[in-house]
């Protein structure tokens, strides 16, 4: 069995596991920190550290984590602290962690495990996964090969970011309702659509959970279905990258 370390880091938690690449699940339990509040870089990383404390030594690290990650270099930060934008953030968190390290977004992360274990198994053409959390992230595939660092969540729409409007955060935030927060999300669909043209639009994230509430109500063109992994897809999908690329 070839197994890897899968983080997630996200705007108030940070979760992590030992995976089995080939089954694509859990090898024991998944851990949660609460993710400290500044998220500064050394935060963060002292975090990871503890969440993973208890794990094999020798095994490689994925780490999805909210931005924009180029060459390990953190470029944007919509939920985390200011401080990362710029930050060479693999590195950080190789010294941090004592342990070999790959970095990529989270949702790309997500995407990924997504494609490979999960409703995306097997589908070619364009597929857009977006994962709706405190914000939306999104992953692009064109046959199956990852297209990194798309932020579709950051389009603008009606002057707002889509992820404003749309985000699961936002349904709570302003207790919409199932039919309120579907319509925000519809609209997102159909500009992205208009955009990238999607054959199939995976949805994931916690609120996948609850697909049926939602799904059923939207009305944008493309194919549109839940995640199958949902909260698993972001560990998964980091360790896999690990997995490959260490
Ligand atoms: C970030 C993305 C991230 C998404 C989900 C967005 O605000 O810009 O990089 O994938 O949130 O966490």
């Amino acid at each position: 069995m070839s197994r890897a370390i899968g983080v997630d880091i996200g705007g108030s938690g940070i979760k992590a596991a030992v995976v089995d690449i080939d089954k694509g699940d859990f090898d024991g339990e998944r851990v949660r920190f609460g993710t400290p509040q500044p998220a500064t870089p050394e935060a963060v990383v002292a975090t990871a550290r503890e969440a993973i404390a208890e794990f094999p030594a020798d095994l490689p690290v994925g780490i999805g984590f909210p931005a924009a990650i180029l060459d390990g270099i953190v470029m944007t930060a919509a939920h985390v602290d200011p401080g990362w934008i710029g930050f060479p953030g693999n590195e950080a968190f190789e010294e941090g962690l004592g342990r070999r390290c790959a970095m990529l977004n989270d949702a790309d992360a997500a995407g990924l495990a997504e494609m490979r274990f999960g409703r995306g198994r097997g589908e070619h053409g364009v597929v857009l996964m977006l994962t709706l959390g405190t914000g939306i992230g999104s992953a692009l595939f064109l046959d199956g090969q990852l297209v990194p660092n798309t932020e579709f969540g950051h389009i603008e729409i009606r002057g707002q970011d889509a992820e404003s409007r749309a985000a699961a955060s936002r349904r709570k935030a302003d207790d919409l309702s199932w039919n309120e927060w579907a319509a925000l999300l519809d609209e997102a669909i159909q500009r992205l659509d208009l955009l990238v043209w999607p054959r199939l639009v995976i949805l994931g994230g916690g609120v996948s959970r609850k697909a049926e509430k939602f799904i059923p109500l939207l009305t944008a063109r493309p194919q549109i279905e839940a995640a199958q992994l949902q909260n698993r897809a972001g560990i998964v999908g980091a360790a896999c990258r690990a997995s490959e690329v260490l």
